[in-house]
């Protein structure tokens, strides 16, 4: 099946899961959907911490994700209510490059809002220079 199959799919696990997001901090709630490769969906949502260290929707999700064993990401989808929509943050970048090098593919983000905006990118534009080529010469 075709990305664009499951994006309805994956938005509305993303909105379903900022509904639990726990952020009495800053009240902001972030839901977070990876479509695997095995075609396998894992949601996550964001949750605040008194020392303002958040775990982020997007780590939650991998965190979910890698617990059943899964890795291969292909899709991240983040949804929130800010405008522009919030993409995943260098930290969390950084997170999902990790899976991107292990499978040797670049993996697709896409952050929505409830304002019907949306912005596709993929993770190595939004973090170039994750994959260091080296040439012999
Ligand atoms: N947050 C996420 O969960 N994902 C993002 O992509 C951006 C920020 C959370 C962290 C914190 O709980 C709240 O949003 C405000 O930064
Ligand atoms: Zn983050």
């Amino acid at each position: 099946m075709d990305v664009t199959d499951y994006l309805p799919k994956l938005k509305k696990l993303a909105i379903d899961s900022s509904k639990q997001a726990y952020a009495p901090y800053s009240n902001f709630h972030v839901g977070a959907a990876l479509l695997m490769n095995s075609g396998k969906i894992f949601t996550g949502c964001n949750v605040e911490f008194s020392d303002y260290l958040a775990l982020h929707a997007e780590v939650n999700a991998i965190g979910s994700a890698v617990n059943m064993g899964e890795k291969d990401i292909q899709v991240v989808v983040v949804y929130s209510t800010s405008s522009p929509p919030v993409l995943p943050c260098g930290s969390c970048r950084q997170k999902i490059l990790e899976f991107s090098l292990m499978f040797k593919h670049d993996i697709q983000i896409i952050a929505f809002n409830d304002k019907s905006e949306q912005i596709e990118m993929l993770l190595s534009e939004l973090l170039p220079g994750g994959e260091i080529k080296v040439d012999k010469k």
